[in-house]
């Protein structure tokens, strides 16, 4: 049983607008009537996404991408078909009835609990910070810090009591079990008890782009070095949970993702992400207590342009901020390093020189390659011959990872003129590493898209039945044609079989087509689509049909032209692997008829 009726999730789709919403994603440019962007699920310069408003589809011209609304947000978000379903109803404020017409699986009843019970607690949090007795140690932390109360409440900022169980108490109040609060990661096992996990820490709540909390982060009210020199977990973080995953998500993303600023600019702490919002900057993320992963990466450069790293200028930082360059680079996006010199970190740093500091160390920000390139010139003295060759040798490598042939010769010069070594030697030695490196390229282009899809159909057929890249074009376009009226696909459906398509793809949704004809059923492309879903290639095959915006002036001729290459690409086919005399013979006989039953086609118009 579905999860929702077809009717719902109509409602749900025509209830929003895939312009609107793929807007937070991209950066939409209205070209007639439809919507480019550059794709988001390849690289490119030159915009090849496009969107229909009309139909809510979508459609990449270089990597083939295809599909509906609900595909769509299937795919920018990482969501399987009901948690994509179910997220734009909430957008819609659509209520999906929780009777018997929904089955929520178990997973996903835990991880609703989980979200329901973090809600608590960080209602919860924030009720005990802003009680006079029980919040002032936390208060007066917060004050410290130079944190506002509208700060505070825009983070949904808390106190955790220096208490055993007041938040499990607090849970158990509201009906869960002492099970189900572990399971959520706030509170841990202790001596055949359960205890708060957060004691005596102000709470940052970690906030999904959706608004939900997923976990907490809390950190004690004083200094992490002890007299006696051991240290401190400054923070605690919460357990990975069903709903909380540390590589997946962002500190302030919630708040990030709506933010003007063409770029996301990345902390490594909560404090200092929180200061640099207090200064009115809105588009400051952090990672969570972990190294940055190419999920966060990707997921930041579906909201910036580029990725500005603001790290701590120590040691720690430096290590970090060059795994941050390579870990974005391999997905694809452009970084730029923040340097905050004066300062041990961002907060310190605005908490010096002010806003107007912290804004032309933005302007500054230092391109990646630079940056990597002037830590190199650092640890070498350039004075010294055998200095200057070691420090060619190591950016040379640095620019044989670089894509982009014009940053590659503006480095080389630049390097020439630091070293006094010529071009040509440099350029030599950045072909030579380059020649060794393998790169995988995540560029696939059109040709190449079309190529694999054409070995794909074509891998373990006999030759006879092999197809060329005309006829499944054709039978793209004919079904296109087809999707366009009923009429059309009637007239389709006396002379082409379904099973005559090559693709099993095309086969099916020529099955659909003429089935809803025949039932006298409006053909309804985002709902043929949906049929598709979960599997990618059928829904980008898919999407691709029915995204088709040629025209034709005579779609009656058209559509018999198109039939006829396919069939006769087919014999043609089958009569240049046939040996047998006789058989070539039968099969040009076919041939023949074929020309003369086109004519009765067209003659039935
Ligand atoms: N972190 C952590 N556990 C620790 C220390 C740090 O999870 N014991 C994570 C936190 O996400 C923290 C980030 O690493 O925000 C950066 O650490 P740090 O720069 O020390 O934290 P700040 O947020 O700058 O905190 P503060 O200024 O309060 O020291
Ligand atoms: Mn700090």
């Amino acid at each position: 049983m579905a999860f929702v009726s077809d009717e719902l999730l109509n409602e749900i789709s025509m209830a929003n607008d895939i312009v609107d919403y793929a807007s937070s994603f991209m950066q939409l440019k209205k070209s007639g009537r439809s919507y480019m962007a550059c794709c988001p699920f390849h690289n490119e310069k030159t915009p090849s996404f496009h969107i229909n408003r009309d139909k809510q589809l979508f459609h990449c011209f270089g990597c083939g991408a295809s599909g509906n609304f609900i595909q769509l947000v299937m795919r920018l978000e990482g969501l399987d078909f009901q948690d994509a379903v179910r997220q734009m109803a909430e957008r819609a404020g659509i209520t999906i009835p929780e009777n018997g017409a929904r089955q929520s699986t178990e997973l996903t009843r835990r991880k609703e609990r989980i979200i329901e019970m973090n809600k608590f607690a960080a209602r919860f949090f924030y009720d005990t910070l802003i009680d006079a007795d029980k919040g002032r140690a936390g208060r007066e932390y917060f004050s410290a810090r130079k944190l506002s109360k509208k700060t505070i409440i825009k983070f949904g900022l808390g106190y955790a009591p220096d208490s055993a169980g007041s938040l499990t108490d607090f849970l158990k109040s509201k009906g869960y079990t002492a099970e189900q609060i572990v399971e959520a990661g706030l509170a841990v096992t202790r001596n055949g008890g359960v205890i708060d996990k957060f004691r005596g820490r102000v709470m940052f709540p970690i906030i999904n782009a959706r608004g939900k909390v997923i976990g907490f982060g809390g950190r004690i009210l004083g200094s992490d070095k002890l007299p006696d020199g051991r240290r401190l977990a400054k923070y605690l973080n919460s357990p990975e949970t069903p709903v909380f995953d540390k590589g997946s998500n962002l500190f302030a993303l919630n708040i990030a993702k709506s933010s003007n600023e063409k770029d996301i600019i990345l902390c490594e702490g909560y404090m200092d992400v929180i200061t640099v919002h207090q200064a009115g900057i809105s588009n400051c993320v952090a990672t969570l207590g972990t190294a940055i992963t190419e999920n966060q990466a990707k997921l930041m450069l579906r909201y910036g342009n580029e990725i500005l790293i603001c790290y701590d200028m120590d040691e720690a930082g430096t290590k970090a901020a060059l795994r941050a360059i390579d870990v974005i680079a391999s997905v694809g996006g452009k970084s730029r390093v923040i340097r905050i010199t004066g300062a041990k970190d961002p907060d310190e740093f605005i908490t010096k020189y002010g806003v107007s500091g912290f804004r032309s160390a933005i302007d500054k920000a230092m391109p990646s390659t630079e940056f990597r390139i002037s830590l190199i010139k650092r640890s070498y003295d350039l004075n010294d011959t055998d200095g200057k060759i070691k420090f060619v040798e190591e950016a040379a490598k640095v620019f044989a990872g670089l894509s982009d042939p014009v940053e590659v010769e503006a480095y080389i010069k630049s390097t020439a003129a630091d070293t006094g070594i010529s071009e040509q030697s440099i350029f030599g030695k950045y072909k030579e590493i380059k020649g060794r490196t393998y790169r995988p390229s995540s560029m696939r282009t059109k040709e190449e898209f079309k190529r694999r899809e054409l070995n794909r159909i074509n891998s373990g057929k006999p030759p006879e039945e092999r197809v060329t890249n005309t006829v499944l074009e054709a039978e793209k376009r004919l079904l296109s044609l087809m999707s366009k009226s009923r009429r059309l696909c009637r007239k389709a459906s006396g002379i082409m079989k379904p099973e005559e398509f090559s693709d099993d793809v095309y086969v099916k949704l020529a099955r659909i087509m003429y089935e809803k004809t025949e039932a006298g059923e409006q053909l309804e492309a985002a709902s043929v689509i949906n049929e598709f879903s979960g599997d990618r290639r059928a829904e980008n095959a898919a999407g691709a049909v029915f995204f088709n915006r040629e025209e034709y002036s005579d779609e009656e001729k058209t559509l018999y032209d198109l039939i006829y290459t396919i069939k006769l690409s087919k014999l043609e086919a089958k009569i240049k692997a046939a040996n047998d005399p006789r058989e070539i013979g039968e099969l040009l006989k076919q041939k023949s008829s074929l020309a003369r039953e086109r004519g009765e086609w067209s003659g039935k118009i």
